[in-house]
């Protein structure tokens, strides 16, 4: 027998992610022993300003084209929903750094994957995460500068000002937050967590 496939019902169970349910408000984490987390901006929000961001990006660069890169590996999920919204012609790079051990930054900042190609005289966008002490956007737009791209601008989905060690910028910010360790949305914790579909707060 062939299943009706012009009922609804069958159509909704062939495709279960378009029923997904929301990430829980709050919860353990799972194989964390006495950690919890709250959920600081839900998904839809998130999805709303990533949407902003990407208009904005658009009316600016409009006739012009992109190379976006990612800074690997908390901006993967922002990079993902936000190049949906962008609609000039752009490629992706990524870029790999690392700074941070637990939850405490070492001051440190270090190449772990450098770009696939040049980027001389394109329009480049770095796609951070969050800025934090701003180590890493620092050294990163010092790092691509050298590379003498036609023009250098920042899209960072966080900011948390408060933290900041030297004095960078993002060019476009999602979302402005306080001193707290995030997780979700590509950032992580020990690096687990990333999956989170919300912007989660560890709460001690
Ligand atoms: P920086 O301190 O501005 O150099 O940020 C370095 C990196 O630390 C960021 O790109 C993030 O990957 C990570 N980081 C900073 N704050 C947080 C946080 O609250 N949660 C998870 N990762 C963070």
């Amino acid at each position: 027998r062939f299943p009706r496939r012009r009922s609804g019902r069958l159509f909704r169970r062939a495709h279960p992610h378009r029923s997904a349910q929301p990430a829980p408000a709050h919860g353990r984490l799972a194989g964390m022993s006495g950690l919890r987390f709250e959920v600081l901006i839900p998904h839809g929000q998130i999805q709303q300003r990533v949407a902003e961001l990407g208009r904005q990006i658009n009316a600016d660069y409009a006739g012009r084209s992109l190379v976006m890169v990612g800074v690997l590996k908390g901006s993967f999920m922002f990079l993902a929903d936000l190049i949906r919204h962008i609609d000039v012609p752009l490629r992706i790079e990524f870029i790999g750094t690392r700074s941070y051990e637990g939850t405490t930054t070492s001051g440190q900042v270090q190449l772990t994957k450098d770009l696939d190609r040049p980027i001389v005289d394109e329009d480049v966008l770095l796609v951070e995460d969050i800025i934090d002490t701003g180590l890493t956007l620092n050294y990163l737009s010092h790092l691509l500068e050298q590379r003498q791209p036609r023009s250098l601008k920042t899209v960072a989905f966080l900011d948390k000002p408060s933290r900041r060690r030297i004095d960078v910028h993002g060019d476009y910010v999602g979302f402005t937050i306080e001193d707290r360790f995030v997780i979700g949305y590509g950032l992580d914790f020990e690096q687990r967590y990333r999956n989170l579909r919300d912007l989660c707060v560890l709460v001690p």
